[in-house]
């Protein structure tokens, strides 16, 4: 057996902690053979209900479950962690507009980005989930000097995933069969589900869907609104959904992508594709023995780049926004 690795999972108590923990803790993203840690971060009003998780924790028995640590501490919830999961956030309050969400949650990302800078594993891995993410991820990283960009990344996971069932749902295959799919951007309504790219069966998937207004007019749409039709159908956001992207995400920053496929992350921009440097943008990546790098050479039609600037400008817009934040 290996020995334990350290798992932080912050805003624990809340809808996709609840979901997210238990499954970590079954090994469903680290592996069975892999026993973990988990360091349970919230703040001290959600302690209480973080108390009841951590009961049901131990009523499950989990073979690999370590230890588990719950903290309103950033800096001891990250200590030593190999993995970093930062989903709580605070939700849009009545009233508030996405400036103030950005204020509120960005001084949150500051705190967590110092506390990651100081005391995680120089190899870390860190995922942020908590809304606006790509931003508050880019906070996160830039208040962490000592940690490289390449530990830092934000989660397109759950785009992907809903851009592949639309496609296998229109074609009537194997979800598992669709390949190649991208999600351009920032985790928004501005974000670009890009399924140019995308094969089945050694086919490209545009060929076979041969439709370029249901592209245009239902796909695009569907995986962009996706989010808000389920709080209108759930009254609540998704949450088991996001635990299962964020899961995916991590298990494929582990363990690789698998063969002839990628994956969307939200990572740091670096020139690829015309979107320059300073933001944490979607991207299609290739994970390999723990790192990841940018899919290159994709032939991008005018149609996309403009898709691709639009989420970019956006992108650039919140920055801009919340650039006294940064460390
Ligand atoms: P929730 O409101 O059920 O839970 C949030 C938790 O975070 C609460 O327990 C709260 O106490 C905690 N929290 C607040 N401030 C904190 C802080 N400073 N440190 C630690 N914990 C803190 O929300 P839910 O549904 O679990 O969603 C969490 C976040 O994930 C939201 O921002 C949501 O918008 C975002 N999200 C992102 C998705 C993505 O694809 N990137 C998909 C779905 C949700």
């Amino acid at each position: 057996m290996n020995s334990p690795m350290r798992v932080a999972v912050t805003g624990a108590a809340g809808q996709i902690g609840y979901s997210l923990v238990f499954r970590i803790a079954a090994g469903d993203m680290l592996g069975k053979d892999q026993p973990v840690i988990l360091q349970l971060l919230d703040i001290p009003q959600s302690l209480p209900t973080l108390k009841g998780v951590v009961m049901e924790l131990e009523d499950c028995a989990f073979p690999l479950l370590a230890g588990i640590n719950i903290t309103d501490n950033p800096e001891t919830a990250f200590r030593d962690v190999n993995i970093a999961m930062l989903v709580g956030a605070r939700p849009r309050g009545k009233g508030m507009e996405r400036k103030d969400l950005l204020e509120a949650n960005g001084a949150i990302f500051i705190d967590q980005g110092r506390a990651l800078d100081e005391g995680a594993r120089r190899d870390v891995k860190v995922l942020i989930v908590g809304n606006p993410a790509n931003t508050n991820a880019l906070i996160a990283m830039r208040n962490a000097p000592s940690l490289m960009p390449g530990n830092f990344s934000s989660m397109m996971r759950l785009d992907h995933n809903r851009a592949l069932s639309q496609v296998a749902a229109k074609l009537g295959r194997p979800v598992a069969g669709i390949r190649k799919m991208i999600v351009w951007g920032n985790h928004s309504s501005k974000q670009y589900p890009d399924l140019n790219h995308a094969e089945v069966g050694g086919d490209k998937v545009a060929r076979l869907v041969n439709d370029p207004a249901w592209v245009e007019d239902h796909f695009i749409p569907a995986v962009q609104n996706r989010g808000t039709e389920v709080i209108e159908a759930r009254g609540l956001s998704s949450a088991a959904s996001a635990a299962n992207a964020a899961i995916d995400h991590i298990r494929d920053w582990v363990f690789g992508t698998r063969e002839n496929d990628w994956v969307s992350m939200g990572i740091p921009s670096d020139g690829s594709y015309g979107i320059p440097e300073g933001v944490m943008y979607g991207f299609p990546v290739v994970c390999k023995e723990g790192g990841y790098h940018i899919v290159p050479d994709l032939e991008i039609s005018e149609f996309s780049k403009e898709k691709m600037q639009a989420t970019y400008r956006e992108l650039v817009d919140e920055r801009d926004s919340v650039k006294h934040l940064f460390g």
